[in-house]
Order: C-alpha cells, then sequence, then structure tokens
C-alpha cells in the first residue's frame, strides 16, 4: 500500500516555509488573491493554510476544470462560498468558459478597496491579483489564457522588479504572472485518494492498481451507473474493489498467459478514462 506522504516528498518543511515566504512577499504587491481549485474536489484541493497566509485579503475562487464536474455540485459549492463572503466562479481555463464573469467577480470581491482607491482620489487605479493553488489545477492555463488575451502591462511601478511581470487582466485589473505553487493537505489519505483519482499526483510514484481499486470503490458506492454503463457490468455493488477491476478486465479482454487477468492494464484504463471524463462529469466532494 503506497504511503501518500512519499508521493508529496518534494513538500518538505524547508520547501512548505520558503512557499509561504515568497507568497507573503508578493502579497505585498497586491490588492487581492485568486485561488484556483478543482471543481470536482474543492476540499481537497485547496490549502490548508491559505486563509492565514493571506489574512485578511480578498480572495476569488475559481472552481477550474467545471467542464468535468458536474454542474449542479459545482453551483452549491458557489453558494458555499457566498455564504463564507467569498465570490467563487466556475470556469474552464482550457476553452476559456465563464472567464467573462471574471471581471465582475473581481470588482465584487474587492468593492471595498475599489472604494476606499476612491475615497483617497485614486478612482481606476488598477486591481492587481496575484494566483495561488496546488499543483496541477490550471494556473497556468488561467494565466496564460488571460495573458494571451490582454497585453502584459510594462512593470515600471515600485514594487515590481525585472523578475514579475504584470498582465492586464481586464478592464483595471492585473495579474502577476509567476503563481503561488501551494502545497495539498497531503497528510489527510482520503485527500491523497482524490488527488490520484483526478491525476493530480504523479502515477510512477503511486500504484495505479491501488488507485484503480480506490476509485472503484468510491464509484461502486456513490456513482454505480458510471460503471455500469462504461464497462458494461452489473451485479458489483457488492464485490470487493479487485473484483469488480478483474470484472471489467475479463469484459474488455484484458487477458495474461495462461488466461489469468492483466490487472494492470485494467487499472490503467480505468483511471485513464475516468481522468479523460469518459465515465461522465462527476464532483467528489459535496460542500
Ligand atoms: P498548474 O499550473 O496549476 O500546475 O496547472 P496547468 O495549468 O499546467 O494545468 C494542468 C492540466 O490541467 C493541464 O493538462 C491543463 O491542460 C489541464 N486543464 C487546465 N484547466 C483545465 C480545464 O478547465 N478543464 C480541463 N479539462 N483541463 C484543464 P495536461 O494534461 O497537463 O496538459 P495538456 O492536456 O494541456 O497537454
Amino acid at each position: 500500500m503506497p504511503d501518500f506522504q512519499k508521493q508529496n516528498v518534494q513538500w518538505f518543511p524547508g520547501h512548505m516555509a520558503k512557499t509561504r515566504r515568497l507568497i507573503k512577499e508578493s502579497l505585498k504587491l497586491v490588492d487581492g488573491v485568486i485561488e484556483i481549485v478543482d471543481a470536482r474536489i474543492p476540499r481537497s484541493s485547496s490549502n490548508p493554510e491559505l486563509s492565514q497566509i493571506i489574512n485578511k485579503k480578498p480572495k476569488i475562487v475559481l472552481l477550474n476544470k467545471c467542464d468535468m464536474a458536474d454542474s449542479k455540485v459545482t453551483d452549491l459549492w458557489i453558494k458555499y462560498y457566498a455564504k463564507k463572503g467569498v465570490t467563487a466562479i466556475a470556469v474552464d481555463c482550457k476553452t476559456g468558459k465563464g472567464l467573462n464573469k471574471f471581471q465582475s467577480a473581481c470588482e465584487k470581491a474587492l468593492s471595498s478597496v475599489i472604494e476606499r482607491n476612491k475615497e483617497k482620489g485614486m478612482e481606476g487605479k488598477p486591481l492587481r491579483f496575484m494566483v495561488v493553488g496546488i499543483p496541477n489545477t490550471g494556473k497556468s492555463s488561467f494565466i496564460n489564457r488571460m495573458a494571451g488575451k490582454y497585453k502584459a502591462v510594462v512593470a515600471d511601478r515600485a514594487g515590481v522588479t525585472k523578475s514579475n511581470q504584470w498582465f492586464s487582466a481586464g478592464k483595471g485589473i492585473e495579474l502577476l504572472d509567476t503563481p503561488g505553487v501551494l502545497w495539498p493537505k497531503f497528510e489527510d489519505r482520503e485527500v491523497g485518494d482524490k488527488l490520484a483519482f483526478i491525476g493530480s499526483v504523479k502515477d510512477e510514484v503511486t500504484d495505479i492498481e491501488t488507485i484503480a481499486c480506490r476509485l472503484l470503490e468510491t464509484l461502486s458506492k456513490s456513482r454505480p451507473e458510471m460503471i455500469e454503463q462504461r464497462y458494461k457490468i452489473t451485479d458489483f455493488e457488492d464485490k470487493q474493489s479487485w473484483e469488480i477491476l478483474e470484472l471489467i478486465g475479463r469484459k474488455r479482454g484484458f487477458l495474461i498467459k495462461g488466461g489469468e487477468i492483466d490487472t494492470l492494464r485494467a487499472a490503467t484504463a480505468v483511471c485513464d478514462e475516468f481522468r479523460g471524463g469518459k465515465l461522465g462529469k462527476i464532483s467528489l466532494e459535496l460542500p
């Protein structure tokens, strides 16, 4: 059984401290923070310490990869964040869907900053943001999409070093080009499993058969119809996950010498197809 902590060995305490410090430095340059999470697992793909790191800076949550999530559940998440006073929008940074709401979300989340700027006679001062999130949530996709759409802002302002580039990301909105890469709650096995299901954890460091079995265990309880429709198998609800994997392998004709089922091939197929959205849109967490 793989130990999930091993999979995140790059996040040793020193690295976390350095990341925390770098983000705190960048925070001095911005008015607000854009946190990118995976819409399928908004809780597991958020960083446990973020609110503490950003302190009272306004935050906007982008529920990215909404194309792969259940839209009804994503709506529940948006309402959940709204109740907490956080503006959240559903986006798909691969196609740009939902990003038309980005500008108004920024203005809403930073209304007090806009008001304060007005009082100080600095109406129209650009609102500046930095992007943060755990690996693979789509930070680069978001920045590239925005940077492709709008021109880079010449950085000659105080506090803007050469290594920082600002992009105009809408009317009066500027984005720091380098995202803050945060660590996940890797001490939690459930979180680790979900990150592995969606492919956020590299498979070389995880046993793909274990991931597939845990995924099938989860799906057979929560969305059995997805397994049934995709793999054309029935009566598996009471079976152990490895038995389901074998059923799938047999159905697909994944056999090795001696007629034994090639469970590695079956596991790879299950994981690839789930990650590719072939089993359908799914959210693995409710607010
Ligand atoms: P990061 O900077 O936060 O680490 O994430 P990055 O933008 O590199 O995105 C990670 C993967 O997620 C990429 O896929 C990217 O294409 C995909 N992705 C980002 N946003 C979305 C989205 O809204 N919907 C979907 N379906 N996918 C998204 P990849 O397999 O690593 O590369 P590629 O498929 O682009 O070649």
